[in-house]
């Protein structure tokens, strides 16, 4: 790891729903939330989260497919909001995604060779005996048999169009990959394979990665930092063995305890604390957490918790497991005990 690649300060997006009427004000969906996090050279970032937490807003936010509400992201020291558009596409030649469907996200009606080799086209012209070079090495970089180029999408397997989904995304060379749920639509034996191609990848190109995911199994396997999200906000981000080993925000403990043991044969739940997640429109006072939470006191309901520096390098929001130190460095709270959520 030799410098930050990728830096979030602040990322915000709130969608409108429906236009103002009259002056009406409109209500918003907060689908993320004041995040801000880094990315090293060579490192995997994973974000996970329940269902709707904000997880794929926060890579769309990064590719700038939608525009923040607030905040910057910094490519390279970069702040993309201020790129003319060839200094945009410039930009996304550093930084590639890959999606959970890699079915519908490739034309059916070209060959697996023209697929993989768009991206670079999109740049430059290449003659047919380039294209297929190109082609043959990008196939060979994911696995498989460059004589596959010749076939179409609807010819491959599950895990297979994953493979091509992953060479469309190095054909630029890029030096960080999104991938949103990449492994998450595959069978568990798939994604293993999947997981350790990337892994191959990393260690032969030095990649970076934010990986996002709601299936904390794959996070362990694969994740260098971990960001727990949580209705838009970052409530814990750590180092990946010190969160699996000693997770303190009780949301991420309850996501680990209610997690299966390392079983690959086993479905992991989806939804595995008590309750439902609130809605983001309407989302609760204070420590957005605390209708779910068995340690909320009273000033949960009312201040959102700020991230405090942990001396292990963790951050986490939480007045009771991480309080935040009044002006004399001291903590204002006790750190209560441990939690159970059945
Ligand atoms: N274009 C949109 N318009 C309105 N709401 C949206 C839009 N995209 C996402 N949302 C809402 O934002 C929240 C976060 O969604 P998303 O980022 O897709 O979460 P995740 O990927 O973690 O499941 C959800 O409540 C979702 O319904
Ligand atoms: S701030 Fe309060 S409600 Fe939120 S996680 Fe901590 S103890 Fe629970
Ligand atoms: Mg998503």
């Amino acid at each position: 790891m030799n410098g930050q690649l990728l830096k979030v300060e602040n990322l915000t997006k709130h969608y409108p729903l429906g236009t103002g009427f009259l002056n009406k004000t409109v209500p918003v969906v907060r689908a993320v939330e004041d995040v801000s996090f880094s990315v090293e050279a060579g490192e995997t970032l994973c974000i996970v989260g329940e269902s709707g937490c904000g997880k794929s807003t926060v890579a769309r936010l990064l590719m700038r497919l939608v525009e923040p509400t607030g905040g910057r992201v910094l490519i390279d020291g970069t702040d993309i909001a201020g790129l003319k558009t060839h200094e945009l596409r410039a930009s996304r030649r550093r930084m590639q995604m890959v999606f959970q469907d890699p079915y519908s996200s490739l034309n059916p009606r070209l060959t697996a060779g023209q697929i993989i080799t768009e991206p670079v086209e999109n740049f430059e012209r290449l003659s047919r005996k380039q294209r297929q070079a190109l082609a043959a090495d990008l196939l060979r970089k994911v696995g498989m048999r460059p004589g596959m180029m010749h076939r179409f999408p609807s010819e491959f397997s599950g895990g297979q169009r994953q493979r091509l989904g992953i060479a469309r995304a190095l054909a630029l060379q890029p030096s960080l990959i999104i991938a949103d749920e990449a492994v998450s639509a595959l069978d568990v034996s798939v994604q293993a394979q999947i997981l350790n191609l990337l892994l191959d990848l990393q260690q032969e190109m030095g990649l970076a990665f934010v990986f996002i995911s709601h299936d904390l199994g794959v996070v362990e396997h694969i994740g260098h930092r971990v960001a727990v999200m949580y209705l838009g906000r970052i409530v814990e981000l750590a180092p990946c063995e010190a969160l699996f080993a000693n997770p303190v925000h009780p949301y991420t403990e309850a996501l680990i305890a209610a997690a299966p043991v390392p079983d690959p044969t086993r479905v992991r739940l989806e939804v595995p604390v008590e309750g439902e997640v609130p809605s983001p429109v309407n989302p609760p006072s204070g420590c957005a957490f605390h209708p779910r939470c068995p340690l909320a006191v009273d000033r949960c309901r009312i201040e959102v918790p700020p991230l405090v520096p942990m001396a292990d390098g963790r951050v986490v929001a939480c007045h009771v497991r991480a309080p935040a130190a009044d002006t004399s460095g001291r903590p204002v709270a006790a750190a209560s005990s441990s939690l159970t959520v059945g």
